[in-house]
């Protein structure tokens, strides 16, 4: 059989994600994002996000379906995110690749978005070697996971806020929009990253992350402040560098303790500039491979749920069962549902 053609929907948040592949290779990847609408409010309000989804996602197809030169026939598998995400707006998706699987008569596959946000990297690197460690970073989602032959082993998480949550919260403190992380990235290129010795929160204690002591030194700093001038840039740069250093050492260090040579960093955060230098630079040092897809592919999308459909597909796993559900809450070892 030829590569097979698998077409992948994301809508966990606030981006609608729809990306078709053949075999490895991204052929389409048409996106929309609600994040203009969610800025006023500072955040993702759930309802907003989940209507524009159901808005943006027939035309969102029809671009991906002319950007591959495709047609839905064409298309030999379906891919959704069924969790974890806001339920309301996973829904919009799973109903559609439901709806797209009775339809075309293909098979429809739940999958993790956790785990697509490591295999997305197939796209741009080629094939993942058969031990991985990877570090998933994204606005819910702080992990270092172990992917071997055997599955998913999950090696540590944050303990409070998630990364790309921290660099939310802290782009309000300072008044960046929202989100915060790119704002944040862009203003922290005028600052010094050494100006102000944020803390690193369980530095040198294991593999978890807690990340909401940086975000209060973050406040203290600043309400101690009041009245004299503050460099935002300064700020952002040094907690930037806290955010970096906590997670590329843990990387590093989940590598040196199971012996696995190879480190994919995946979601949000990953499109970080500083994260992806220090990791490279630490890695290197270590002698670690280090995979980092393109920026783009970082954030969400619908090519990263293409990509893990046609890992299943290739490896003849089973569909998901008709029924299966959307769920805020999905493990991170479970690959599909
Ligand atoms: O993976 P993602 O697009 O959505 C979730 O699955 O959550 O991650 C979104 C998160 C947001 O918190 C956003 O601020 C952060 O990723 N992010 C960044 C950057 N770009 C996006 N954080 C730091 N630096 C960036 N350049
Ligand atoms: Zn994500």
């Amino acid at each position: 059989m030829s590569a097979p053609v698998v077409v992948g929907i994301e809508t966990s948040c606030d981006e609608t994600g729809i990306g078709i592949v053949v075999g490895n290779e991204l052929r389409a990847n048409a996106l929309a994002s609600s994040v203009t609408e969610q800025a006023r409010f500072g955040g993702v309000v759930p309802e907003v996000a989940s209507r524009a989804h159901l808005e943006a996602m027939t035309p969102t197809i029809e671009r991906a379906c002319a950007e591959a030169g495709l047609h839905l026939s064409d298309v030999d598998a379906i891919a959704v995110t069924a969790g974890p995400g806001l339920v309301g707006s996973l829904l919009v998706g799973v109903a559609t690749a439901k709806a797209l699987g009775a339809a075309l008569d293909r098979p429809v596959y739940g999958v993790n978005h956790l785990a697509a946000h490591v295999v997305v990297d197939e796209l741009e690197h080629g094939p993942l070697p058969e031990s991985v460690i990877g570090l998933l970073v994204s606005g819910g989602h702080t992990s270092l996971i172990a992917v071997g032959p055997q599955g998913i082993d999950p090696l540590g998480q944050t303990l409070d806020d998630a990364a790309g949550e921290a660099f939310d919260k802290v782009a309000r403190l300072l008044d960046l929009p929202f989100p915060g992380g790119p704002a944040i990235d862009a203003c922290a290129r005028d600052g010094d990253p050494n100006a102000i010795d944020f803390p690193r929160g369980l530095a040198g204690a294991g593999l978890d992350f807690s990340f909401s002591g940086l975000k209060t030194a973050v406040l203290r700093w600043l309400t101690a402040q009041q009245g004299g001038s503050v460099r935002r840039a300064d700020v952002a740069a040094s907690f930037q560098e806290a955010v970096a250093d906590v997670l590329s050492a843990k990387a590093i260090e989940a590598c040196r303790a199971t012996g696995v040579d190879h480190l994919v960093v995946g979601g949000g955060v990953a499109a970080n500039s500083r994260l992806r230098a220090l990791v490279t630079e630490r890695a290197g040092a270590a002698g670690v491979h280090v995979r980092i897809p393109r920026p783009g592919l970082c954030t969400d999308n619908g090519a990263m749920v293409a990509a893990l459909g046609a890992r299943l597909v290739r490896a003849g796993q089973p569909p998901s069962p008709a029924a299966f559900p959307a769920t805020s809450t999905m493990d991170v070892a479970q690959t599909v549902r």
